[in-house]
């Protein structure tokens, strides 16, 4: 056993240690920010702009509802948009061309809104906020795949990242440090003194259809800035300050979609303010369900003392979607039984399965949708985007109710 007392000699030694650590921290922080900037560099020249992937006709027709065989007459028939012809003369689809046959086919659907499923008169925006304070539960991986799913089905969608980590952004190919150097983020147009206009923060993806906000470093300012707002009288309803940009903007989008920081701030509490639906990640594993104990306790609380200022906390729905699911690990069933008895229809019946295909998509900066099938082998491919694609519709499913239809 140790005496506890700290000779002088050791003293020094434990200095030594101290100024090593700082030096050697800042040498691994060099050396990462070189390594990702040269890896950036490769994957993504500077002046090189994201494109989105084309799609083949067994796709699109999956996507637009329809037979294949009535696609290739539309396009031997000479309707609608020409879609590329391969060598192999498989016809492709981009997104546009899809969109473009929507509205064609939307003119005489059998069921109005069968192939633009977006508002209709009266119908309110959908503002999702995706969110739970555990790092890693799959916000950004859930909102990123919800928002590009939903556009691709023909909704017009509004991404928003509000995570200073900005892990949303860089999916979508901006880049937070680079591109975003004076402002862009949704701060701008949220904080107290001179608010921008929020169409000024919006910006087109490769996807159309598909608008983004990007997030970045500067987001945090909204946290700092707030208590300090508060005790001066200025704040306002401070919670409503998201759901007032977005009012802004209203006629725009079908739905939009907010990926949320790990965190129960100023930032996540306006955007739960601002949702219409809430969708909290889990990622089925007995320390994320213990935290997130926590988290729905001190969500409570907060919302309470925003109650009592009066605003309505009225919601359409929300649900948990299960992440990062492996059907094979024992203990995570346990753990599923467990959530879907205690909080029945509340927990999604689709659950997102932990798929290599979705975490190797993303060291690239992609979504699954944005890969095409034969970079993986069939099955896993197969087996996530289906796992995607069932969590996505289900949500796709709770929106149209909410609109009155199903
Ligand atoms: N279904 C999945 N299968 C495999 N890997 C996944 C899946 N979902 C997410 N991941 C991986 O897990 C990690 C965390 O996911 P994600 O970034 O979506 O979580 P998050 O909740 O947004 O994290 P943070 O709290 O840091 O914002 C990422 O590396 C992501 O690629
Ligand atoms: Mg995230």
């Amino acid at each position: 056993m140790h005496s506890g007392r700290i000779g002088d000699a050791d003293q020094s030694a434990a200095e030594a240690v101290h100024e090593d650590l700082n030096q050697l921290i800042r040498q691994h922080s060099e050396w990462l920010a070189a390594q990702l900037h040269s890896q950036r560099e490769n994957l993504f020249p500077p002046d090189a702009a994201k494109m989105m992937r084309k799609f083949t006709s067994g796709e699109a027709a999956s996507l637009l509802g329809v037979n294949d065989s009535y696609l290739r007459k539309l396009h031997l028939d000479g309707k609608g948009p020409s879609p590329e012809l391969t060598p192999g003369n498989r016809r492709l689809y981009s997104v546009q061309d899809m969109l473009d046959l929507r509205h064609l086919l939307e003119k005489t659907a059998r069921k109005a809104g069968d192939y633009l499923p977006g508002r209709r008169d009266g119908d309110h925006m959908q503002i999702i906020g995706v969110m739970n304070f555990k790092g890693g539960s799959g916000k950004t991986t859930t909102s990123a795949h919800l928002a590009q799913r939903l556009a691709l089905k023909g909704y017009r969608v509004l991404a928003i990242d509000l995570d200073p980590q900005a892990s949303m952004t860089a999916l979508h190919g901006v880049q937070p440090e680079l591109d975003l150097q004076d402002g862009g983020t949704l701060y701008d147009a949220i904080r107290y003194e001179d608010p921008a206009p929020i169409a000024s923060v919006i910006r087109k993806t490769y996807i159309p259809n598909l608008d983004l906000i990007p997030g970045n470093l500067e987001l945090m300012e909204f946290e700092h800035e707030t208590p300090r707002a508060l005790a001066q009288g200025q704040a306002g309803l401070f919670f409503f300050r998201v759901k007032d940009a977005l009012a802004q903007v209203d006629d725009d989008y079908d739905v939009v979609v907010i990926d949320c920081p790990p965190q129960l701030g100023f930032l996540t509490m306006s955007a739960l303010s601002a949702a219409t639906g809430v969708l909290v990640t889990i990622h089925p594993e007995m320390l994320d369900v213990m935290s997130m104990s926590q988290f729905l306790r001190m969500t409570a609380d907060l919302m309470d003392v925003i109650a009592e200022s009066g605003a309505d906390m009225s919601h359409d729905w929300m649900r948990y979607v299960l992440t990062r699911y492996e059907p094979s690990d024992a203990p995570q069933n346990r753990i599923v039984a467990f959530l879907r008895t205690m909080y029945g229809e509340k927990v999604l019946n689709a659950q997102m399965l932990k798929s290599t295909a979705i975490s190797d998509a993303g060291l690239t900066k992609q979504t699954l949708y944005e890969v095409e099938r034969s970079a993986f082998t069939r099955s896993t491919y197969d087996r996530a985007i289906e796992s995607l694609n069932a969590v996505n519709d289900e949500i796709a499913e709770l929106i149209q109710q909410t609109w009155g239809r199903k």
